[in-house]
């Protein structure tokens, strides 16, 4: 399995939690596992092995972290984005089990042994997925912080069916918002993957 690279952030945050955890009972320590950057309490340990952009991952995972977190926090796939952490702006998109979720509101704990698919493995190596041409072709996007998210999303929309008319498309995408307001180049992209 590949070893994501270390952060500056990781860095420093592994160092800082090092030194308070020296000053810790020995009883106390016994009561934490430590995993990656995080020393987990035992009793919210959890051992998750999942499939990410057909990679399969084995990790020890806090039952808390969500899956957004578990993303960029812990494998530094940080194509998917932390936009609103409450389930209203679609950014944090992806695919599992081919079914579009927001990973802000997904549980890393519900993806065991399940198939997670990021913005990062939607491309067939240097090959950019027909949705992704679309987006460059079409100017689906501006600034691009919503479009990984926006890109997650149409590709499901497109297998979902919901590509019958303009509005059908605006209705299936409004989980997906844009502070730039691509909206008509976003609509232009999914109508050409749908044809
Ligand atoms: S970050 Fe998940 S919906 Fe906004
Ligand atoms: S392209 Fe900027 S938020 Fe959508």
């Amino acid at each position: 399995m590949e070893q994501p690279k270390i952060s500056r952030r990781f860095f420093v945050s592994i160092s800082a939690m090092a030194g308070a955890f020296a000053f810790i009972p020995a009883s106390v320590k016994s009561a934490y596992i430590s995993a990656k950057n995080l020393f987990i309490p035992q009793k919210r340990a959890l051992p998750l092995s999942v499939s990410i952009n057909k990679k399969l991952y084995k990790l020890q995972q806090d039952t808390r972290t969500t899956l957004l977190d578990l993303l960029r926090e812990e494998l530094q796939l940080t194509g998917s984005k932390k936009g609103c952490d409450h389930g209203q702006c679609g950014a944090c998109t992806v695919h599992v089990d081919g079914e579009r979720v927001l990973s802000c509101l997904t549980l890393a704990a519900m993806v065991q042994g399940k198939e997670v698919t990021t913005i990062e493995g939607l491309a067939n190596g240097d090959e950019l997925h027909p949705m992704q041409k679309a987006f460059v072709e079409c100017d689906g996007f501006q600034c691009g912080y919503c479009t990984p998210g926006q890109i997650m999303s149409a590709v499901a929309c497109v297998k979902e069916g919901h590509t019958g008319s303009v509005e059908e498309i605006k209705e299936f995408m409004s989980g997906n918002l844009c502070r730039c307001g691509a909206y008509n180049g976003i609509v232009k992209s999914i109508q050409q993957v749908a044809q």
